[in-house]
């Protein structure tokens, strides 16, 4: 099994690209289902993540091709649309697929994906969506037999929360559907608007992607295209936050600084200076931070769910208390048990983590449970004194592109090990 070697207290220092976005280029693939020809996508990050939704795609006959960080996909001899129990559990966000292959063959067949290390992950809110649009679902003891034998059709959807994934696999199926689809309190994450930029390329008609309110002109028939994924602004706010801890400076390039406002304005009040122009971010860090009064996980465009276990980390060595109410996920703050491994001082009740900063967080030998759980120990670890050991490297995996080399070339002294 692979462990990581963090050896702590050493300041990031230097420049680094950042890598194209996860959270987006799952969704562009699955939806190459669509488009019955070939499609380019560039700047695709070489995760597991990736990989097991590449393993989908060839499953159901897809022919997929990778070139570095460019994915050619070719879905015009699709032939099936059933998704088996273990490829699905590779990853969770396979659900994706759903609106994907009901668009494609008017039916899917695949497993409930099941909850994951952050909570229980439910679907209701994607089933009750397609549902809207025609389709049929039958739950045969956790295998979901979908079908729209009478074809798909436009329908008002009104989300009970702008969930990012149901957003994506209804404006995935509607463009298939007959008529107009409109989404109301949809997601409004970038991911959302590089995804339906994508599928408007494709030939699809989407309107609205980034505000609460999308509307998808349907039964289109969709064709290949040429896409470059966004960069990837929680592997961004990643980077910022472990050069905040060691109190370095930072240049990012090859980032759109505009997705990250809420995340840069807490680093801020944490103390940094940042500028950003064009598709850059440079900050400096003070040698110690201030603790952030409050951080609360919101919808886009408030504070992201995914950097919460980060601030966490750059705050457990701050000066102040920290306040956080995760809002998002009912089981994210496994972290805590090795930020307390390793020093530091965080009571949590329910949603709410109390963080007392403390001057020195030190070593320790901890294990990572969940893909930004695993970063947060590896930020933490980078301003301790001594030596970090963490398990659970395969988290990092699904997430970051070449993490420890892109750490390394800033100064930080990582190695993965195998134990
Ligand atoms: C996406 O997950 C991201 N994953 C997550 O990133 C991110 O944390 C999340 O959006 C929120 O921004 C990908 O894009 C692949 P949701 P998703 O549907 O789509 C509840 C990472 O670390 N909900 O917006 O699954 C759900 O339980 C990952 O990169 C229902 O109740 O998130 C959660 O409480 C982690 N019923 C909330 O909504 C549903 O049918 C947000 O979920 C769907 C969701």
């Amino acid at each position: 099994m692979s462990q990581l070697v963090v050896k702590g207290l050493l300041r990031l220092n230097g420049e680094t690209k950042v890598q194209g976005s996860k959270n987006s280029v799952l969704p562009i693939l699955a939806s190459t289902i669509l488009c019955g020809g070939e499609s380019i996508i560039h700047n695709c990050p070489m995760l597991s993540d990736v990989k097991a939704t590449v393993n989908i795609l060839r499953y159901l006959g897809c022919k997929v091709e990778i070139f570095g960080n460019t994915v050619v996909c070719d879905s015009s001899g699709l032939s099936g649309n059933f998704i088996p129990d273990s490829l699905m559990r590779e990853m969770r966000s396979s659900i994706i697929f759903l609106g994907a292959l009901i668009a494609r063959t008017n039916s899917a067949e695949m497993c409930f994906p099941g909850g994951c290390e952050i909570g229980l992950r439910p679907i209701d809110i994607h089933l009750k969506s397609l549902e809207s649009l025609g389709v049929r679902i039958e739950d045969d003891h956790g295998l979901f037999r979908c079908s729209a034998e009478d074809g798909l059709y436009g329908a008002k959807i009104a989300l009970s929360f702008p969930s990012v994934g149901a957003t994506e696999n209804i404006m995935i199926c509607a463009c298939s559907a007959e008529g107009t689809t409109v989404i109301t309190n949809a997601a409004r994450e970038p991911e959302i608007c590089d995804l339906a930029e994508f599928l408007n390329k494709c030939g699809a008609e989407i309107s609205g992607a980034g505000e609460s309110t999308i509307v998808i002109e349907g039964s289109k028939k969709l064709h290949g295209a040429v896409h470059t994924v966004i960069p990837d602004r929680i592997a961004a706010a990643t980077l910022l936050s472990c050069c905040a801890v060691s109190g370095g400076r930072i240049t990012l390039t090859d980032v759109i600084p505009s997705h990250l406002g809420a995340v840069l304005s807490i680093l801020e009040e944490c103390g940094c200076d940042i500028d950003s122009y064009g598709g850059n971010i440079i900050m400096q860090s003070p040698p110690r931070l201030n603790a952030p009064k409050i951080v609360r996980t919101m919808p886009y465009p408030g504070f992201p769910t995914d950097t919460q276990p980060l601030i966490m980390s750059v705050s457990a060595k701050s000066r102040g208390t920290a306040l956080f109410i995760e809002n998002i996920f009912e089981n994210r703050y496994q972290h805590i048990n090795g930020l307390l491994r390793m020093g530091a001082n965080i009571k949590v009740q329910d949603r709410t983590a109390v963080v007392q900063g403390v001057s020195y967080l030190h070593g320790a030998k901890v294990s990572a449970t969940d893909l930004r759980g695993a970063a947060s120990l590896v930020t933490a670890a980078l301003g301790a004194e001594g030596n970090t050991f963490i398990d659970g490297v395969k988290y990092l995996d699904r997430g970051y592109e070449n993490f420890e080399s892109t750490l390394s070339s800033l100064g930080a002294n990582i190695v993965r090990t195998q134990c």
